[in-house]
């Protein structure tokens, strides 16, 4: 099973049936295996060099976009993840935060999910307590 099916059923209660968007989403892998559960996904990164072309066949929305200024309305999405990128946003954190709070739900969540050592150190260093494993994935929900 790939990785990020893997953790689609993990996240299973905020996936099946929600409109979803991933940032940062790079070759998208997260959102084509969430596109079989979900009411919903969107993508967003700043380029498209490392985009899977399966996405073609999907329902998925792909979109370059800023995650630090998102072109989406306040309140769009029920569930935003964030997978195998968090070291890469780091510095961009304060405002990919602010934002995806604005574009989240009321009762919505946000998921950074990690098997990368890189992201590890990190998320236990900005997460400490918050963080935890779940299989293979290193997870913080808020
Ligand atoms: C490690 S890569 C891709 C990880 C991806 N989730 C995957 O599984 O393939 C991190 C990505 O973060 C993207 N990125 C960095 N800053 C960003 C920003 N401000 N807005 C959107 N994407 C950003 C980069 O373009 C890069 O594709």
């Amino acid at each position: 099973m790939k990785k990020t099916d893997k953790l689609v059923q993990l996240l299973n209660s905020h996936i099946e049936d929600k409109d979803i968007l991933e940032v940062a989403c790079g070759g998208a892998e997260f959102s084509i295996s969430a596109s079989t559960m979900a009411k919903s996904v969107s993508c967003i990164d700043l380029d498209d060099s490392r985009l899977n072309e399966l996405i073609n066949h999907t329902d998925i929305k792909f979109q370059i976009m800023d995650a630090s200024k998102m072109d989406y309305p306040d309140d769009s999405f029920d569930t935003i993840v964030i997978y195998n990128a968090f070291y890469h946003i780091q510095s961009q954190w304060e405002d990919i935060a602010r934002e995806c709070s604005r574009v989240l739900r009321k009762d919505g969540k946000i998921c950074i999910a990690s098997t990368w050592k890189l992201d590890i150190g990190l998320m236990k260093e900005y997460f400490g307590n918050d963080v935890k494993w779940e299989d293979e994935f290193l997870i913080v929900m808020m």
